[in-house]
Order: structure tokens, then C-alpha cells, then sequence
């Protein structure tokens, strides 16, 4: 899966095919072995796009699409978040693409697939398929226009005891592997809200708001949420086992931070 992290793309332009039967069961039975650190129960299930009417303006070719739902609790969009990215690594593994949409798709009919209830959200969906070999038009502008290509620098997102001062890769330590790949996260119009203070051996993670809330929730603590799960796949291919807190420290930040929670490694 950490190789999955520094291999994959969001993709937009799908094989006119549906999915391998092994892949798609592979997945599904991926998906009924997850949990996440909120431990909000998070439903994520494989749809037929033709039976369910399931289309976005900016796919094209996909045949399946992963949908899910989450009880609208706090922290909900992060555990929803953390699920659906670990089902995306998955699924690439399995050679089949993915792309999270939480603006660009037909709402009513992703939710009426799922069965969304009341206090009840759906905060992204995703195609699932193979990659075609040549990207739309659309796709390529849309990639550009979002800069989807770029990351901010190490030193913009990561920190080292407070805000003032960057974190150096030498200083990240065990966790220097899991930050880069941090930074190679999805997020919502390539935001990048992730904001990282190492505190002695505690990893302090903030969201640095650029997207006002919805009523359907907060779309960049989804990302906070991907960038939890990319910190667990690779510690947990690294030998270790975090372990997470909510313990706001005294750091002096500005009204764009909000304090998410905490990490500490642990030996496995
Ligand atoms: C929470 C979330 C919501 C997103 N919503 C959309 C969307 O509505 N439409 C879209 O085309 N891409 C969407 N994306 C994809 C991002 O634009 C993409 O991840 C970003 O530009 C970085 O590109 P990359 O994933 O190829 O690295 C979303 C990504 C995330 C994580």
C-alpha cells in the first residue's frame, strides 16, 4: 500500500469496462475488514452506475462507483475520510483507479443508491475501473487548472515543537516517511490542509481552513482523514502501531488552525 501512496493519481478517464469480478470481490472484502480512529461505523459499498443513475460531469467510462454514507457525528468526515482513501490504496493495488468527488456528481442518486437517512451524510463517492490510456480533455485542463501536479514544500506543512519553526527531515525521524507521505495525499482542489506539529515523539495534526463548511460537513477534514490513513499504512508497514489523542497542546496558531488530534508511535 505505501507504494500505492507514491504511485497514484487521481483519475478521471476510465476503459469503457466494468470490473473484474475477482477485483471487485477483492475489494469488497477489503472494505469489511475496515475500522478507523474515530471508530464511527463508516458503510462504503460497490454500485453499478447504469442500474442507479449514477454519473459526474467529470468522468468519463466508469462503470462501478464506490459509494458510502456515515452517521453525521463530529469527526465523522475524518473516519469517512480515512476508510475511503485505505479502499482507494487498496483497489490500485488491484491495478483499478479511483477519484474522490465530493462536488462533482449527481447528489440525489448517489444518496438514493446508498440510502442516506437522516443525520446521515455521504461525503464523497469515487468511480472505481481501469485507467484509459489516453486522458479527456477535460481531465487534462481540469489537472491543470488545479494544479494537481504540485505539493506545498515539506517545510510549509510540517513543524517542529510550534508553528514558528519548520520541521527538518532529519529531525522527522521515524516519522519522516509517513509526512512525505502526507504530502502526497488527495485533497479537495489540492488544498492541502494537512499541518503537522512534531512535539518531542507526538505528532500534533491541524486543518488549515481554506473551504468554508457545508451543511453535509467540513470537505478538508476528509482530507485530514486521508492524511491519517496514509500516517497508518505506512507505520504500520514500518513495524509500528500508533496510537491516537485528543490533547490539544498550548501552541500558539493563527484562526485558520484548527487543532484535529494527536499521534504517538508505537513499537508493534
Ligand atoms: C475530499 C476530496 C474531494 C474532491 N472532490 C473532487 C470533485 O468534486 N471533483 C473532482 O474532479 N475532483 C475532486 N477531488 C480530487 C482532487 O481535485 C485531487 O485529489 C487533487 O487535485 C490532487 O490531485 P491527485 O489526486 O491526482 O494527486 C477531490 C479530492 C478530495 C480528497
Amino acid at each position: 500500500m505505501k507504494e500505492m501512496i507514491k504511485n497514484r493519481r487521481s483519475v478521471r478517464t476510465f476503459e469503457d469496462v466494468p470490473l473484474k469480478d475477482e477485483d471487485r470481490k477483492a475489494i469488497e472484502e477489503y472494505i469489511a475488514t475496515l475500522d478507523n480512529p474515530f471508530s464511527i461505523p463508516v458503510t462504503l459499498k460497490i454500485f453499478h452506475a447504469k442500474e442507479y443513475g449514477l454519473t459526474s460531469p467529470v468522468i468519463v467510462g466508469a462503470k462501478e462507483y464506490l459509494v458510502g454514507k456515515v452517521p453525521f457525528l463530529p469527526h465523522c468526515e475524518m473516519a469517512y475520510g480515512y476508510e475511503f482513501e485505505k479502499v482507494c490504496l487498496f483497489a490500485l493495488t488491484k491495478g483499478v483507479s479511483s477519484v474522490m468527488l465530493a462536488g462533482s456528481l449527481k447528489r440525489e442518486a448517489f444518496e438514493k443508491a446508498i440510502d442516506v437517512k437522516e443525520k446521515e451524510v455521504l461525503p464523497v463517492a469515487s468511480p472505481l475501473g481501469y485507467v484509459a490510456k489516453k486522458m479527456s480533455l477535460r481531465e487534462m485542463v481540469m489537472r491543470k487548472a488545479i494544479g494537481a501536479d504540485n505539493r506545498l514544500p515539506f517545510e510549509k506543512l510540517f513543524f517542529s515543537q510550534n508553528f514558528e519553526t519548520s520541521l527538518s527531515k532529519e529531525e522527522a525521524g521515524l516519522y519522516l516517511e509517513a509526512l512525505e507521505a502526507i504530502r502526497l495525499a488527495p485533497s479537495a482542489v489540492n488544498h492541502q490542509p494537512w499541518r503537522v506539529v512534531k512535539e518531542n515523539d507526538v505528532l500534533h495534526f491541524y486543518e488549515f481552513k481554506t473551504i468554508k463548511e457545508s451543511p453535509i460537513g467540513d470537505v478538508q477534514k476528509i482530507d485530514m482523514g486521508i492524511a491519517l490513513s496514509h500516517l497508518d499504512v505506512v507505520m504500520e508497514e514500518n513495524g509500528y502501531q500508533g496510537e491516537y489523542f485528543f490533547d490539544e497542546p498550548s501552541i500558539a496558531k493563527g484562526d485558520s488552525l484548527e487543532y484535529i488530534v494527536s499521534y504517538r508511535a508505537l513499537q508493534k
